[in-house]
């Protein structure tokens, strides 16, 4: 039995990242150029220039990763990339490079959805067990996946406004902190005490939806009465108060589908799983309940990586999966 080798393409959003993973778990290499330093000036991702950073690096990248890897084109069995969803314009850089080595190489190419790659990430750190629930938390994404088997996703709820990363940069940003604000949230909540009441959208009784866009301004509200009562507020305890906010209801309403669904394990994804709080508080509760196994991945395998997408794209490629060269970025894909 061969091993399989596959290499990983990602463009989505601000990194430009390749890997090359084996047997669908194994990391051979794991290369990511962030453009964090670009954008942080303008305080978030200028599409235009994520794309045109994303053609500058991406060939020196997937050479890095392949000469990390020890491999040549020769050993690639499959090339999984991201199709969608994220910036047309960056999505649009890796799918073409994919496809053009694809094409030269004459190597089989298979389209990933760029979840199913944060979900993946857990399967670098260990086998999936089935049936499994996945919260996905990210700047794009805040969503609960069921799924029963491999390469194959059911959203029970998602968010009906802003996603949770999108909601701690948004607040970060009123906090005068620089872009990406959720890990410097994340820093000062930690420091801080939950003082301030801030609302917690649960809506409808029986609903796994979210909704963050209410909290977003009940923030920025509360700054600005303090201000114009020349009070302050201390910004390390608004953090903390918007963090514990945020924490509750999704660490409760994960449980609440994780017992309904009767799942074997529950998979924490996306680059607000990068979150000490919530990785702290989903550890404390999972503790207490039997039967059911947290995966966490570490937290460079959180935020946006090719190795997600290879190991997304290994299974993917195994059930018979194939992209034709009509293949195309679609910065709306569903999952
Ligand atoms: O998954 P990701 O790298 O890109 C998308 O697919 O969106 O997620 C980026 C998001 C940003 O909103 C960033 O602020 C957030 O993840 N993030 C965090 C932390 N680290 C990254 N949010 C809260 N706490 C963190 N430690
Ligand atoms: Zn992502």
């Amino acid at each position: 039995n061969k091993d399989l080798i596959v290499l990983g393409i990602e463009t989505s959003c601000d990194e430009t990242a390749a890997a090359v993973i084996r047997n669908g778990t194994e990391i051979l290499s794991n290369i990511v150029a962030s453009q964090i330093e670009s954008h942080k000036r303008f305080g978030g991702v200028v599409p235009e220039l994520a794309s045109r950073h994303h053609v500058e690096q991406i060939t020196v990248v997937i050479e890095e990763a392949l000469i990390k890897a020890d491999v040549t084109f020769d050993d690639i069995d499959a090339i999984a990339v991201t199709e969608g969803p994220g910036l047309v314009g960056a999505l649009l850089v890796g799918v073409n490079a994919a496809k053009a080595i694809s094409f030269a190489r004459n190597i089989p190419l298979v389209g990933v959805h760029h979840i199913a790659g944060h979900i993946y990430a857990n399967r670098l750190m260990k086998e999936m067990a089935f049936p499994l629930l996945s919260l996905v938390v990210s700047g794009g994404h805040t969503e609960l996946v069921l799924m029963k088997k491999h390469g194959e996703f059911e959203v029970i709820g998602e968010t009906r406004d802003d996603a949770a990363g999108e909601a701690y940069d948004k607040v970060a940003r009123t906090l005068n902190l620089p872009y990406p604000g959720g890990p410097h949230i994340d820093r000062l909540a930690n420091e801080g005490t939950p003082t301030i009441d801030l609302p917690r959208a649960w809506l409808e009784e029986d609903s796994y939806d979210f909704s963050f866009s209410g909290l977003k301004s009940a923030v920025i509200n509360t700054l600005h009465n303090a201000e114009q009562k020349g009070m302050s507020i201390d910004p390390k305890n608004m953090a903390a108060s918007f963090q514990e906010s945020v924490i509750d209801v999704l660490v409760t309403k994960t449980i609440k589908a994780a017992k309904e669904f009767n799942v074997k394990q529950v998979l924490l994804s996306g680059g607000v799983a990068a979150n000490k709080g919530l990785r702290e508080r989903l550890e404390k509760e999972f503790a207490k309940i039997d039967g059911i196994e947290l995966l966490i991945p570490p937290l460079h395998l959180c935020t946006d990586n090719a190795a997600m997408i290879a190991a997304a794209g290994s299974i993917l490629f195994e059930k018979g999966k194939r992209s034709e060269y009509s293949l195309n970025a679609n910065p709306s894909l569903d999952i």
